[in-house]
């Protein structure tokens, strides 16, 4: 594989990062990206506890390569408890995105702990180039999970190469080898891929979500507020999520103020994700859904990305 940044400054084989995925990627997917020779995160979860960071840092740890945590800058803007853990863990790396991630740089910076963000726009990634981080991520709005809808990747990837100097990793839409290779020519350090780990097995996705993710297709998902708005979560309102579209979402969706105030759709939501309904429930998942047709150990999806080496070498 071509040697980047990010291969050399974790010692990988693979340019990727498995991207946190809070609520599906914990220590477990971390530490078996790792092993396979890219770089495994967990995402943490809004309402997760210090030692719930403790715990899943020590299965990513297993792996004995290194790993990262994902953090939501606005959760940690009212408790600090996951920062402290993090801090205590010292992964290789920490990204922490959506909101003001800014008073976090140093500290784990500090700590000796390499500081990404996810930019969604390229006016972000200069403010994070700004605010001392040491990678930005160049997130286009096809990604899954919270972000921007505002830029898809390739554009946004342009621009955001020319405004930075700080090393580049393109997210949204990257799931095989022909996106990674398309991301390094352009100039990226490498990919940082969340959709297209959501097919292996070392997910927390249950047996009915797996299913939906295996029959999705690019154009099964939408992008909104509806499933935060439903849970009354403190998400900052520019950052919506891409999910599978189901119907409570077209239900809902443009709709969000009165949802807001609907206690029967709150606790028809909740009742779903306790019941693993679908219909109801999200399944956060980006555009590239649709390459993923068959569940595969996250070995297997990290070795598929190494193709990208002989595409690129066909142009050298
Ligand atoms: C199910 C899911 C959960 C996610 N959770 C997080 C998270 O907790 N923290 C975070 O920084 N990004 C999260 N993301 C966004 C990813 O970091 C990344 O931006 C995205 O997956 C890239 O696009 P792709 O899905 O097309 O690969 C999540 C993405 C998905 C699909």
């Amino acid at each position: 594989m071509p040697r980047t940044w990010l291969t050399d400054r974790f010692e990988l084989d693979v340019p990727v990062v498995g991207a946190p995925m809070a609520g599906v990627s914990d220590g477990r997917l971390a530490a078996a990206v790792s092993a396979a020779g890219a770089l495994g995160m967990f995402g943490v979860p809004a309402n997760a506890s210090g030692s719930w960071v403790s715990e899943q840092a020590a299965v990513a740890a297993a792996s004995g390569r290194p790993y990262g945590i994902g953090l939501m800058a606005w959760v940690l803007a009212d408790d600090r408890a996951q920062l402290d853990a993090v801090l205590d863990a010292r992964p290789a790396l920490v990204s922490v995105s959506y909101g003001d991630f800014a008073p976090y740089v140093e500290p784990l910076r500090r700590a000796g702990i390499v500081v990404a963000t996810q930019a969604g726009t390229t006016d972000e990634a200069r403010a994070a180039e700004r605010a001392g981080v040491d990678v930005v991520v160049a997130r286009g709005g096809e990604g899954g999970g919270h972000g921007r809808d505002e830029v898809a990747t390739l554009p946004l990837l342009q621009n955001v190469l020319d405004a930075v100097d700080v090393p580049v990793l393109a997210a949204g839409g990257i799931a095989t080898a022909r996106g990674l290779a398309a991301v390094l020519a352009a100039g990226a350090q490498g990919g940082w891929v969340g959709t297209a780990f959501l097919g292996c097995a070392e997910t927390t996705l249950s047996e009915p979500a797996l299913r939906r993710v295996l029959a999705a297709s690019e154009t099964d998902t939408a992008y909104g507020r509806v499933f935060d708005v439903a849970q009354r979560l403190g998400w900052p309102p520019e950052f919506g999520g891409r999910a599978l579209r189901n119907a409570f979402f077209e239900r809902w969706h443009g709709r969000e103020e009165e949802l807001g105030v609907d206690e029967a759709a709150r606790a028809e939501l909740a009742a779903a994700r306790r019941d693993g309904d679908f219909d109801t429930a999200y399944v956060y998942a980006g555009q590239a859904v649709g390459l993923i047709e068959s569940p595969h150990p996250a070995a297997d999806v990290v070795a598929s990305f190494a193709g990208a080496d002989e595409l690129l070498r066909r142009f050298a």
